[in-house]
This record gives structure tokens, C-alpha cells and sequence, in this order.
């Protein structure tokens, strides 16, 4: 795949990389470029995004399991359809930055607007002309900028609940970047679907490689879970899961994976304790400051861990 500028990820996502890029940048040094890249949780994207734009891939495999975020993405890949959402993404911008004075009038009119997206995507489905998912697109758009913090959460009929953010003057995006994410996101497969069904845990894997798991936090306390990015939830259970998923994983010496969560007792148990015996895995603590949840926009300095299957180094990185 070739260098291309610097492309801005086009969504705000909670749980977003954007601060550990240097440390995913120093791990890519180590392997041998061009790779093939695994990212089956992708949310926001902002690692894809930089090594992307620094022409380390080869090619990409990449996956989410909401289809609200995949059509996103699906639409800005194809060119018609991202034209359509511009235009459309343009008039929503225009309309809640015109109501900023009148914060009752657009906190209607946002509750009005989150439920047409709602209804509109109650009737979606792939096969849907490309001009209603472009719709649909840009409305997702509107909704991540303007939204509260740019989250997002379904209730248990799948319909998007985040209420409004702070009203100020919002820019929804960048047209050159989101021309290039566009372009970026043509030359590759992205799929939307559980973990469990794609590359890298499901199907053959291609040998220079790099997978990246980013999965949904492990709380730190019950009251700091945020597992409603989808219908299903990402609970304990589904935690364990992934913790046999992914020591089959790295037992392939071919598989060069990197997994980032919060740093807590259970992610040990699950992630590092469990794989002691396989010499491949090295395991680090790190410091980061992030936001988690509605309720008390909890802000802080939280410690994460990062484990891979070969050594990083970095000097934020301490070995555990
Ligand atoms: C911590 S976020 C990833 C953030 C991403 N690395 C970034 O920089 O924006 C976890 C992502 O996993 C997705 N997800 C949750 N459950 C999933 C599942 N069962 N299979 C695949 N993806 C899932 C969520 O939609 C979310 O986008």
C-alpha cells in the first residue's frame, strides 16, 4: 500500500489509541515491512490510520462488530457514496451550529435527530442503495461529533442513546482527510462481525504479520464498565473467551500480536498469568490519561497493560 499524508482517524472513539501511536510505531520497527496488519477490534482506528499513512502495510484486514461504525467506513471508501455524505454531513454541521444559542431548541432538535437515525437504520441493510447509506453515514458521523464525547452506546433495541454534548461550534470533518481515510479504507477488506468469526482468529493468517487487539476495557470497578457498544455487551464472559482465543493465538510463533487493556487483577489472570509459559509473551505496564464514562466523565491517569510476542522498546513501557 502506498504512503499517503497523514490521515486523521474521522471519528472520536472512547477507548482511542491516538495516545499510544509512538508505542505502536516503535513495536512496528521491529518487524519486517511491508506487513500484513489484524485489527478485529476496530473502533476508531487510530493505530491503523498511522501506520497506514507511513507505508508499513502491505495489506489490511479489519473489523468491528458494530455495523453502525462499519457502514461509516464502508461508505467513505467508496468515492459516490462519500460525496453523498459530505454534502449531507455539511448540512447537519450548518444546522446544530446555528442552534448553539438556543441550547433547549437544539437539544430538541438532536433528540429529533437521533431518532431518525435511529428509525432510518432500523430499515437498514446491506443492500440498501448507496445514497441511504450515505445518509445514514453522515447522520452517524453528525452524531459521533455532536454527541457527548463522542461516544457511543446502543440500548437493548439497538437504538443509539448518548445524549447531546456541550454546544459549541463543530467542525465534522476535515474534506481532504476524510478523502484520503477514504482512499485508505478502498484498499482494504473490513468486515463487521464477532471477534471470534474473522482473521486473525478465524481463517488462515498471512505469514509477515502484525495484530493489533484492542479489545472493550476490563473495568477497573463495576462502575467504570462500558460493554454497550453493542446489543450483546462485552462482559467477563466474554473476556475469558478471548483469553483462550488469544493464547491459541500467540501459540503460532508465525503471529506477531500486540493486546492492550486496563492493568487490573483480572486482566493479569486472564492475559499474562495464564500464557506464563509461553517464552514468546513479554508484558508491560504503561500510563495514560483517558476518559470513561457518561456518568461522572471520569478523566484520569490510569495504568494499561500492553502485552506482545516480541520486545518493544520504549521508554514509557515498564517490564512486568
Ligand atoms: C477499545 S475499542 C477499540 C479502539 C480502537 N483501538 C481505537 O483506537 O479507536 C474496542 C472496540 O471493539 C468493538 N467490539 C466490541 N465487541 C466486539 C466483538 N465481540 N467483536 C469485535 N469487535 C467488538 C467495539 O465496537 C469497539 O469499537
Amino acid at each position: 500500500m502506498e504512503k499517503s499524508i497523514n490521515l486523521v482517524p474521522p471519528l472520536k472513539w472512547v477507548g482511542g489509541k491516538r495516545k499510544i501511536i509512538e508505542i505502536i510505531i516503535s513495536a512496528a520497527n521491529e518487524i519486517e515491512t511491508p506487513f500484513t496488519y489484524y485489527e478485529p477490534f476496530f473502533g476508531g482506528g487510530a493505530i491503523f490510520f498511522s501506520l497506514y499513512s507511513r507505508g508499513l502495510l502491505k495489506n489490511a484486514y479489519l473489523n468491528d462488530v458494530v455495523p453502525q461504525v462499519v457502514n461509516f467506513y464502508n461508505v467513505l471508501s467508496e468515492q459516490n457514496a462519500r460525496n453523498i455524505l459530505k454534502k449531507e454531513a455539511k448540512k447537519f454541521e450548518r444546522k446544530f451550529n446555528n442552534l448553539n444559542k438556543d441550547v433547549t431548541k437544539r437539544k430538541n432538535e438532536y433528540i429529533k435527530f437521533r431518532e431518525d437515525f435511529n428509525d432510518n437504520w432500523e430499515s437498514f441493510n446491506s443492500k440498501l442503495n448507496f445514497e441511504s447509506r450515505a445518509k445514514l453515514g453522515a447522520q452517524f458521523l453528525a452524531l459521533n461529533k455532536i454527541g457527548f464525547n463522542g461516544m457511543f452506546r446502543v440500548n437493548s433495541k439497538g437504538r443509539f442513546n448518548i445524549p447531546m454534548g456541550s454546544p459549541v461550534k463543530k467542525r465534522l470533518f476535515d474534506e481532504d482527510n476524510l478523502d484520503e481515510v477514504g482512499d485508505a479504507l478502498s484498499k482494504v477488506s473490513f468486515t463487521c462481525d464477532d471477534y471470534s468469526n474473522v482473521k486473525p482468529f478465524k481463517g488462515n493468517v498471512n505469514k509477515n504479520n502484525l495484530i493489533f487487539l484492542d479489545p472493550p476495557y476490563i473495568p477497573n470497578s463495576q462502575t467504570a464498565y462500558f460493554t454497550d457498544y453493542s446489543v450483546e455487551g462485552f462482559n467477563k464472559d466474554s473476556h475469558i473467551k478471548l483469553s483462550n482465543d488469544f493464547s491459541k493465538l500467540i501459540e503460532n510463533n508465525n503471529n506477531n500480536v500486540i493486546f492492550t487493556n486496563n492493568f487490573n487483577k483480572i486482566s493479569l489472570d486472564l492475559f499474562v498469568d495464564k500464557n506464563k509459559k509461553n517464552k514468546r509473551l513479554n508484558a508491560y505496564k504503561f500510563n495514560i490519561t483517558k476518559t470513561i464514562s457518561a456518568k461522572n466523565s471520569g478523566r484520569g491517569n490510569t495504568e494499561e497493560l500492553l502485552i506482545s510476542t516480541f520486545p518493544i522498546q520504549h521508554e514509557r513501557l515498564e517490564k512486568i
